[in-house]
């Protein structure tokens, strides 16, 4: 084999809890993890040249060393220096269709795919579990990329345990392409939060206790209960983002005026999705956004959950 191709979906975060801080500079998380149809493709192809090279179609994405996609080739080559001495170097081609910096995990879905990639040419016979372990090494939420689905997420979301999948359920997503968040700058702003207002009144400790329901949520999605899965989303990182850019916080109330099952911010952001009835009850709503914000900035999508994270193209 010289080449494969996979399809790298995007994810969402129907539950974001952050329970304490770590040791280590991260948060310890209670997530629930969603993959949807949203998704790059990306082709890893052997190449005589004894090195990695990365080609994207978005200018916006470094090709270089930077690029996660690069690391988790440049983590397969160390891991693995005798396969990459017989194979040769590696051309890695990204096709991009998930927004860049939206918490939808476009990039650490590129990596995962890249180390799934990379063990198939190089015929490594690696598990799930192995991939998992190297994806841990590239970024928190790498790991669950490589397997998809619905998931619980705990740790600093690279522990994993799978929840019955969530599949033909529709969103929409939007999200402002001149708004990039910092994932690093929304928990340290909420540690400071937390620190400097949540321990000093009560009201808002009470106000956050009443709002966290992770025991709910995963209730809801085990009965595969629409409303109530909506009814119990939630995330924690929401407060510290919408106070800086008010237009998330709009996009949400544009949201629930249309009368969707509920909207969330998908990790840290700024992608808000809406939980919707059905196909078409998500492309109204998709058109009625539109209408309601003609701003060509906004980037909307109708999307499916699905039960599953990267796949080979046959
Ligand atoms: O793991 P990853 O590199 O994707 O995380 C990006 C950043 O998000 C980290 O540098 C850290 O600032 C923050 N983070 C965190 N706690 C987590 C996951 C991420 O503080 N559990």
């Amino acid at each position: 084999m010289e080449s494969v191709t996979l399809i790298a979906p995007a994810k969402i975060n129907l539950y974001l809890e952050i329970i304490g801080n770590r040791s280590d500079g991260y948060h310890e998380l209670i997530m629930i993890l969603q993959s949807i149809d949203l998704a790059d493709k990306i082709n890893v192809q052997k190449s005589s040249i004894d090195r990695i090279r990365i080609r994207c179609d978005n200018p916006q994405l470094p090709t270089n060393k930077s690029n996660i996609a690069y690391k988790a080739a440049a983590l397969m080559t160390s891991e693995f220096p005798e396969a990459f001495v017989k194979h040769g170097g590696l051309n890695i081609t990204i096709n991009k269709h998930i927004p860049v910096s939206a918490g939808l995990a476009g990039g650490s879905s590129d990596a995962a795919a890249v180390l799934l990639g990379v063990g198939l040419l190089w015929n490594l016979g690696l598990t799930q579990s192995e991939l998992e372990i190297l994806g841990a090494k590239l970024g928190s939420d790498v790991p669950f990329c490589i397997g998809g689905g619905t998931a619980i997420a705990t740790g600093r979301g690279e522990q994993l345990s799978a929840l019955p999948s969530l599949e033909n359920i529709y969103i929409v997503l939007a999200k402002y392409r001149s708004i990039a968040v910092s994932t690093p700058w929304a928990y340290t702003t909420h540690r400071q939060e937390f620190e400097n207002i949540y321990n000093k009144d009560t009201q808002s400790l009470a106000a956050r206790a009443a709002a966290v329901h992770s025991r709910d949520i995963v209730k809801a999605i085990v009965n595969r209960d629409t409303k109530e899965v909506a009814q119990f989303m939630y995330n924690d990182l929401e407060k510290v983002v919408m106070s800086k850019y008010a237009l998330v916080l709009e996009l949400k109330e544009v949201f629930v005026n249309l009368g969707v099952l509920g909207t969330m911010m998908s990790g840290s952001g700024p992608s808000v999705f809406a939980l919707c009835e059905s196909k078409q009850q998500a492309e109204e709503i998709k058109y009625n956004v539109r209408k309601t914000i003609p701003n060509q900035d906004l980037e909307l999508f109708v999307s499916q959950l699905i039960g599953h994270g990267i796949q080979l193209v046959p």
